[in-house]
């Protein structure tokens, strides 16, 4: 079934250049218990913004019943939901999607976090959670350029953290490719939330190894009924085989679709 519900919006900031943290409440908190699931959010009821938007989950606070959200304030709908206030409402939908397996790294091995910008966020809950379950945790976060980085601390509290800036800013200087390669960083298992050229490189270096990614299509319903999410399956030569992003992923083992 799918869970709807409306959220109250406790906390809302700029956390770097356009990049938005909004935390809301809301009982629907309670089962948002999968990292690298997604919320489907309804900004208002305007006529222009009919479509809701795919957001991750950051972060979740089950006791307390609150969930973090981390945007980048940039098109219509999110530029609007910037606006939105402490006390106000956002209709949501979720969580919805199949989020990164934690079964696949065992206690005491260790998971590499690689995010690429706004793919950063889901990251984050993924690591929080691994931690707990005795997995050895390391991050390789890339920006553009210094003024887009943000939770470098969050993230150095629950382990080792790289960030790299494409303009050298900030950090290291280049991709996050460039930093697992220099600080020839081991790992059993790699997750990784980015832009579709870094996944691929990650995909097609690491083709061999226990990697998920997680892809952030444009989305329609979010709940499968609409095919505007479908990729394609790698090998087939048909056409007719895809995935659907939204219910099939939005996390997929390394070679299951074509980037
Ligand atoms: P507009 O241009 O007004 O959007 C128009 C339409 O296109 C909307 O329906 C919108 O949903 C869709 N769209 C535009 N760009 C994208 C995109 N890159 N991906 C998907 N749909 C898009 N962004 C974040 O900032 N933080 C996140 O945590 C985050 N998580 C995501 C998780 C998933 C599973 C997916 C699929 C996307 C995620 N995105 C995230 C991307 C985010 O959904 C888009 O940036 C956002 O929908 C753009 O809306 P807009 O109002 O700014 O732009
Ligand atoms: Fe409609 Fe995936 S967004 S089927």
């Amino acid at each position: 079934m799918i869970k709807k519900d409306l959220l109250t919006i406790t906390k809302q900031r700029e956390i770097a250049s356009n990049i938005m943290e909004v935390i809301c409440s809301g009982s629907l908190a309670k089962q948002m218990t999968e990292p690298g699931q997604f919320l489907h959010l309804r900004v208002d009821n305007s006529d222009d913004l009919l479509l809701r938007r795919p957001i991750s989950i950051c972060d979740v606070d089950i006791e307390n019943e609150t969930v973090t959200m981390l945007y980048r304030a940039e098109g219509k709908g999110t530029k609007r939901l910037s606006l939105k206030e402490e006390g106000e409402k956002i209709d949501v939908l979720g969580p919805l999607g199949n989020g990164f397996p934690l079964d696949a790294t065992k206690q005491g091995e260790t998971a590499l976090l690689v995010g690429g910008g706004i793919g950063v966020p889901p990251l984050y809950y993924l690591s929080k959670q691994l931690k707990k379950r005795g997995v050895h945790v390391i991050h390789v976060l890339g920006f553009q350029s210094k003024e887009n980085v943000f939770y470098e601390g969050e993230f150095q509290e629950l382990g080792e953290t790289y960030v790299v800036t494409a303009d050298g800013t900030y950090g290291s200087i280049g991709y996050v490719t460039d930093v697992i390669k220099e600080k020839n960083l081991a790992f059993d298992t790699m997750y990784s939330c980015g832009p579709t050229p870094m996944l691929a490189a990650l995909s097609s270096i690491y083709s061999d190894k226990r990697l998920f990614i997680s892809l952030e299509e444009r989305m329609g319903c979010g709940i499968g009924a609409c095919f505007a999410c479908v990729c394609h399956v790698v090998g087939d030569t048909s056409g007719t085989s895809y995935r659907k992003v939204c219910t099939d992923g939005p996390v997929f083992p390394v070679g299951e679709v074509v980037l």
